[in-house]
């Protein structure tokens, strides 16, 4: 009987020291799974985002091309009926006066009654009073609309020309300050306009180039705040290690998810046609990428929005980096 209990205890103990040992194997190899897991998808996720950042590097290489030939082909026809309709503006006050000088010899009755009547049915057939009563609006209306084809057309040769190098020392200050005094009548008396700006070294870059992303983020800022009710812009900068950075928010409405993913895709606007081209952000992003810089969106509807430009004080040789993180990344904290 002893015997036995002691080969039932030898067996049990023989078969307990295999369970464990089975289950510390299925406990590291299950470890093991996981992490290998979790590697996997960390490099689903980089190459996700790779593939992102490649296809819109492509998608902006290859409007850049396409912009830069648009802009050739419409810029000569826009400059000779830009030229034209300053040439008609100019032939048609002489022709005003001439209808008004008929029109005093017929009233005062200087002219015989067959030349009076025949002029009087002219200008009854020909809706002369009413031409020259409206071609002042007429002429003044194209003027408005050549003057938004040149905005557009200045916009595409902008984004085409980002790739183009000549580098200099920017003063970052210098470039907001002289961006604000161009926007001073938009912010005049509506904007709270809040200004932190710290003591910054040059960058280098582009000045006119990085002026231009400033302006389209605060032109931005405040068509969302149209309907807040305290607009209020705030404007930071400082030096953070080796960058510059530069901090725009606002209180406006901010930005939904699917806005968010789709702002920096060229023509992408959700302004009323003939209000937004959707070439502002485009541009931007153009710009800072071309600078080696980053930049990150932190918005939340009915909440506003925070444009955060990061700046190197070096351009570097083999920059690589992507200057977006994916669009799901780009909700910071909230604003
Ligand atoms: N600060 C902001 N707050 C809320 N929405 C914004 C802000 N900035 C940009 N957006 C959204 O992103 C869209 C794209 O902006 P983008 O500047 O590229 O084009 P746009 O302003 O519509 O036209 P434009 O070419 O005239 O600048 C805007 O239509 C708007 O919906
Ligand atoms: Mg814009």
């Amino acid at each position: 009987m002893n015997k036995e209990a002691e080969a039932y205890k030898t067996a049990y103990a023989r078969e307990r020291a295999a369970r464990l040992e089975a289950e510390q194997l299925l406990d590291d190899k299950s470890r093991e799974l996981f992490l290998k897991n979790q590697q996997l998808e960390a490099s689903n996720t980089r190459l996700k985002e790779q593939h992102n950042a490649l296809v819109r590097n492509e998608k902006l290489a290859t409007l850049g091309t396409l912009s830069a030939g648009v802009a050739h082909e419409i810029n000569n026809p826009l400059a000779f009926v830009y030229s034209n309709l300053g040439s008609l503006n100019g032939y048609i006050g002489g022709y005003q006066k001439l209808l008004q000088m008929v029109q005093c010899w017929q009233a005062d009755e200087q002219l015989s009654p067959q030349q009076a009547e025949a002029l009087s049915q002219l200008i009854e057939a020909e809706d002369l009073v009413f031409i020259s009563e409206d071609i002042t609006g007429l002429l003044a209306d194209s003027q408005e609309g050549l003057d938004r084809l040149k905005d557009i057309v200045q916009n595409l040769r902008r984004f085409a020309h980002s790739q183009d190098t000549d580098w200099e020392d920017v003063d970052v200050t210098d470039g907001l300050e002289s961006t604000l005094k161009i926007l001073n009548s938009q912010l005049k008396n509506t904007v709270t306009l809040e200004k932190h700006f710290a003591e910054l070294p040059m960058v280098p870059g582009k000045a006119n180039e990085l002026n231009q992303t400033f302006l389209n983020i605060i032109v931005n800022a405040c068509h969302a705040m149209k309907d807040t009710e305290r607009p209020l812009l705030r404007i930071e900068t400082r030096k953070e290690e080796d960058e510059v950075l530069v901090q725009i928010t606002d209180n406006g409405c901010g930005m939904d998810e699917a806005v968010l993913k789709s702002l920096f895709d060229p023509f992408f606007t959700t302004k009323p046609v003939g209000e937004g081209t959707g070439m502002g952000m485009s541009i931007t992003y153009s710009i800072i990428k071309n600078h080696q810089g980053r930049l990150k969106v932190a918005s939340k509807p009915g909440v506003g929005s925070r444009f955060s430009i990061y700046l190197p004080l070096k351009r570097s040789e083999s920059a690589n980096k992507d200057t977006l993180s994916d669009p799901q990344d780009l909700t910071e904290e909230p604003v």
